[in-house]
């Protein structure tokens, strides 16, 4: 069965399409980033998959069933950190947020056994008990991604995880993420990503052209910034 599978996808949010006949699908553990202009529509995609938006044509199954109907096996990582500054909430207790279920209004010890467990994983449970809006940019990014991952989903979708953070925190979550075992969507301008064990990359601009990772033969040695790597995928012809 396909962890991801998007069949001839269309969306609007009023009257301009925004995403036009997509097409792609992921094996079990692949990797895959996503590209794109601003605007391009990679978020409202990953609202797609997550099942928040619905499609206005054809269809998106994750491990066989709708979005909604799976909901439970999706970790999210949100676009923006500014998540939760102003409330005076703990990290601990953020971590455990992506415990709830639907109808459940308490947490069991083994969802704190869990939270725990991946705030140690995570080289972050020093911080359990901080305040959100006290750490850095980077540590914030990992509160983050504890969150998404504390219910052990099968798919992790994560939009632009690695923004405002600076190069050796990117390093340190980049790695992190290639260390998953599990399917995984990234929003990305990161270059490094990109250069990556990616198994596809998609790029996004109301269309998709969608490029296999181990055929794309990226020159590694030489200076490459995202608007020639994005040209060169335009011109590559290996989408679907
Ligand atoms: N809730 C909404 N209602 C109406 N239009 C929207 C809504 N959200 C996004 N759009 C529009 O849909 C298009 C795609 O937006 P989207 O946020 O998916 O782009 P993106 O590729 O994630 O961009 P960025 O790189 O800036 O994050 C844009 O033209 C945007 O203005
Ligand atoms: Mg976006």
């Amino acid at each position: 069965m396909k962890a991801v599978e998007v069949e001839n996808l269309y969306f609007k949010y009023d009257k301009e399409w925004v995403l036009e006949n997509i097409n792609f699908s992921l094996e079990d553990k692949e990797f895959m980033a996503i590209i794109g202009p601003n605007g391009g529509g990679k978020t409202t995609l990953l609202k797609l998959i997550l099942g928040f938006l619905k499609p206005t044509k054809g269809e998106i199954k994750i491990y066989g069933k709708s979005p909604k109907e799976n909901r439970t096996i999706i970790g999210y990582v949100p676009q923006h950190t500014n998540f939760a500054l102003d409330l005076p909430i703990t990290v601990f207790d953020i971590v455990l947020q992506g415990r709830l279920k639907k109808g459940k209004f308490f947490y069991s010890k083994e969802d704190k056994e869990k939270a725990l467990n991946i705030l140690e994983n995570l080289k972050i449970k020093h911080l359990k008990d901080k305040k959100i809006k006290d750490l850095s940019g980077g540590q914030r990014q990992k509160v983050l991604i504890a969150r998404a991952l504390v219910s052990e989903p099968k798919l992790l979708i994560m939009d632009e995880p690695t923004s405002a953070i600076d190069p050796s925190g990117q390093k340190e979550i980049l790695d992190l993420i290639e260390s998953f075992d599990i399917t995984r969507i990234i929003v990305s301008h990161d270059i490094k990503i990109l250069l990556r064990n990616v198994d596809k990359i998609a790029y996004i601009h109301k269309k998709a052209v969608i490029h296999e990772g181990p055929k794309l033969n990226i020159p590694k040695d030489k200076h490459f910034c995202e608007i020639e790597l994005i040209d060169f995928l335009k011109e590559e012809e290996c989408g679907i």
